[in-house]
C-alpha cells in the first residue's frame, strides 16, 4: 500500500496502490446511481423483513406486521369463490333433476364442476373420456346403451348408492352361473347370443338355444335379448358388449358370470356433487330426456313391444364385431 492516493497518469484516477509486474488497478469510484440504487434496496429490504414473513423459525416463520400469508390468501379466495357459488349449489341440491337441462346456468355450472369430479373420482375406472374400457366389465358412459338406466335420476341413482356394494340401496342382481348345463347346451345358448346381434353363429345350433334362452334367460335379458334394466341386465342383441362378444367370453360368462362393482358416491361426495357428475355424464351424449315409462322399457315381458333400436357401429369396431345388422350403410 502506498501511503499518499497515487494518480494514474493515463487516465487521471486515483490507484490502489496495488501493482503487479508494473500494471495498477484503478480506484475508479462506484457510480452514483449504481450506490443509491443499492442503498434503496437495503432500505427496502428491511421494511420487507418488518412488514411481511421473512425470517425461517423452527416451525414456520416470522409472520410480519401485515400478517400476509399465501395460504390465508388462497382460503380467502376459496371463500370468496365457495360464496358466490353457495347460492347455485343450494339450487342444485334441491331443483328437480327431470328441470335441471331446461335451466341453462345451473345446468352449466353443474356439468363443469361435474367434468372435475369425474376427473378426480371416476376416470380411474371409466377413462378419462368416460369410454370405459371395452369387454372388461367398466362400461362406456358416452353411447345410449345403459345397464341401469341412462336419464339424469337414474343415472343419480346409480352414481348415489352405486352398483352391488354395501349400501343398502345400491343397484344389484346376480346372474347365476350355467354351468350346471350340458356343453352342448351351453354352445347352442352361446351361439344364440351371438344370432341376436347378428355376429357369426351357427344356426343350426342357435335354433336350439333359443328355446335354452326363453328358459334360461329370458326372466332378465328379456325374450329377444333386450335386457332389463331394473336388473341391469344387458342388452344382448346390440352388439355392445360388457365383457366381449367372442364365443368363448360368452361361454366364460355362462360358466362363472363375473359382476360388475361401483363404490356408493352419496356420502363421500354429497348430493351436489352427485347431482353435477350426473349432468356431467348425462351430457356426454347418450344421456336420456326423461324417467323411461315401463310400459317402453326393455323388460321381458314388454320385450316385443319395443321397437328395433338401430345401434351405429362404435369407433373401433369392425362391422363382424359390431354386427352386420348395426353397421350404418357408408355410401
Ligand atoms: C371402482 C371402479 C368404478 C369407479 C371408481 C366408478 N365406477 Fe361407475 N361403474 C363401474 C362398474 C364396474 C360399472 C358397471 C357395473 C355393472 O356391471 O352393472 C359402473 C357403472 C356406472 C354407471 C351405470 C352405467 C349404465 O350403463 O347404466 C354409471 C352412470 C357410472 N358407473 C358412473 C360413475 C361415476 C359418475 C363415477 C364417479 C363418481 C363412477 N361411475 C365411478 C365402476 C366404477
Ligand atoms: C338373474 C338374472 C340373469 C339371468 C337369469 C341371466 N343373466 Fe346374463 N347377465 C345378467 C347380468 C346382471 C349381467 C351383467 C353382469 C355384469 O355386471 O357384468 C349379465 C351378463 C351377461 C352377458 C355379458 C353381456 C355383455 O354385454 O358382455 C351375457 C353374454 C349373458 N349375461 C348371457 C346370459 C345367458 C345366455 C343367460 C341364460 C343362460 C343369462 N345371461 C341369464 C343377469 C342375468
Amino acid at each position: 500500500m502506498a501511503d499518499a492516493p497515487k494518480i494514474d497518469e493515463v487516465t487521471g484516477t486515483e490507484t490502489t496502490g496495488h501493482s503487479w509486474d508494473g500494471i495498477e488497478e484503478l480506484n475508479t469510484p462506484l457510480p452514483r446511481w449504481w450506490l443509491w440504487t443499492f442503498y434503496a434496496t437495503v432500505v427496502w429490504g428491511i421494511i420487507y423483513m418488518i412488514l411481511f414473513p421473512a425470517w425461517p423459525l423452527v416451525s414456520g416463520a416470522t409472520t410480519g406486521l401485515l400478517g400476509f400469508s399465501t395460504r390465508g390468501e388462497v382460503a380467502a379466495e376459496i371463500e370468496r369463490v365457495e360464496l358466490s357459488n353457495a347460492e347455485l349449489t343450494r339450487s342444485l341440491t334441491t331443483v328437480d333433476l327431470a328441470a335441471l337441462p331446461a335451466n341453462e346456468d345451473l345446468h352449466r355450472f353443474a356439468v363443469q364442476a361435474g367434468r372435475s369430479i369425474f376427473a378426480a373420482n371416476c376416470s380411474q375406472c371409466h377413462g378419462a373420456g368416460a369410454a370405459g374400457v371395452v369387454a372388461s366389465g367398466y362400461p362406456n358412459l358416452l353411447d345410449d346403451d345403459w345397464l341401469w338406466g341412462g336419464t339424469l335420476e337414474e343415472i343419480a341413482y346409480t352414481v348415489r348408492h352405486g352398483i352391488r356394494n354395501e349400501d343398502l340401496d345400491s343397484r344389484y342382481s346376480e346372474m347365476p352361473p350355467f354351468d350346471w348345463m350340458e356343453d352342448e347346451e351351453l354352445d347352442q345358448v352361446a351361439h344364440h347370443v351371438r344370432s341376436l346381434s347378428g355376429l357369426d353363429h351357427d344356426a343350426a345350433a342357435a335354433d336350439q338355444g333359443a328355446a335354452l334362452f326363453v328358459d334360461n334367460c329370458s326372466s332378465c335379458h328379456g325374450e329377444n335379448g333386450l335386457g332389463n334394466r331394473d336388473l341391469g341386465a344387458p342388452n344382448l342383441a346390440d352388439a355392445i358388449w360388457l365383457r366381449g362378444g367372442t364365443h368363448e367370453a360368452i361361454l366364460r360368462q355362462l360358466n362363472a358370470p363375473r359382476h360388475g362393482v361401483m363404490p356408493p358416491w352419496g356420502e363421500r361426495l354429497g348430493e351436489a356433487e352427485v347431482r353435477a357428475v350426473s349432468a356431467y355424464v348425462h351430457g356426454l351424449g347418450g344421456g336420456e330426456a326423461q324417467i323411461a315409462d315401463p310400459a317402453t322399457d326393455k323388460g321381458a315381458e314388454d320385450a316385443a313391444a319395443v321397437p328395433d333400436a338401430t345401434y351405429p357401429a362404435r369407433a373401433g369396431e369392425t362391422p363382424e364385431e359390431a354386427g352386420a345388422d348395426d353397421v350404418a350403410p357408408t355410401e
